[in-house]
C-alpha cells in the first residue's frame, strides 16, 4: 500500500497550515524541518541589507542552516513525499534543501509545493532536485500563502 508524509518547512505559519491540510486531505504523516537557530523577525526583514535572511540570501556559503533534526520516523516506508516550503526570492527558503541534501530519495515519488504571496514555484523544485539524491520529482506546485481549502484541494 502506498504511503504518504507531508515534509514542510514553515518559518512564519503560512506553509504549516497549508501542508497540515494537504495531510488532512491525503490521510498522510507530518515532518517539521525545524531551524536549530529559529529566525527573529528581525532576521526575516527582506528591506533590511543587514538582516540574516538577505545576508543568506546573498552568500550561498551562509545558506547551510542546521536543523533540529533530519531523522524522519518510519522514512524508508514513505514512497511519497509531498514538500511543502516557503518561496524567498523566488526560491526555496534554503532550510529546505538542508533537509534535501540529508536524506535518501532513491524510491520516492515527490511532488515539491511551493508556497507564497506571489512569486510562482519557478525554479524552486528543479533547484530542490538538484540536491537531491534521486527520486522521481514532479513539476512543482505553487499555493498562495492564504490559500484556501478549495484551493489546496484543486491543486493536488
Ligand atoms: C525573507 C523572505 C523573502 C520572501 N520572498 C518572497 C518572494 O520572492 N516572493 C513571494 O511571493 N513571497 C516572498 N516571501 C513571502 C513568503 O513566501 C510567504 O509569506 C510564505 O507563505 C511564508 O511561509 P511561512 O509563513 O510558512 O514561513 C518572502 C518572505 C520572506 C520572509
Amino acid at each position: 500500500m502506498s504511503k504518504t508524509i507531508v515534509v514542510y518547512y514553515s518559518v512564519q505559519g503560512h506553509v504549516k497550515k497549508i501542508a497540515e491540510k494537504i495531510a488532512e486531505l491525503k490521510g498522510a504523516d507530518l515532518f517539521a524541518i525545524e531551524a536549530k537557530q529559529p529566525y527573529t523577525e528581525a532576521d526575516l526583514n527582506y528591506m533590511d541589507e543587514g538582516s540574516r535572511a538577505t545576508r543568506e540570501f546573498n552568500n550561498p556559503e551562509l545558506r547551510d542552516i542546521e536543523l533540529v533534526s533530519t531523522e524522519v520516523p518510519g522514512w524508508a516506508d514513505y514512497d511519497t513525499v509531498i514538500l511543502c516550503y516557503p518561496i524567498w526570492w523566488a526560491i526555496a527558503a534554503w532550510g529546505t534543501n538542508s533537509f534535501v541534501k540529508a536524506v535518501d530519495w532513491n524510491g520516492k515519488k515527490v511532488l515539491p509545493v511551493a508556497i507564497s504571496h506571489s512569486s510562482p514555484a519557478g525554479e524552486s523544485g528543479y533547484l530542490l532536485e538538484d540536491d537531491a539524491n534521486g527520486g522521481e520529482w514532479s513539476e512543482a506546485v505553487r499555493l498562495y500563502q492564504d490559500a484556501t481549502d478549495d484551493e489546496i484541494q484543486g491543486a493536488l
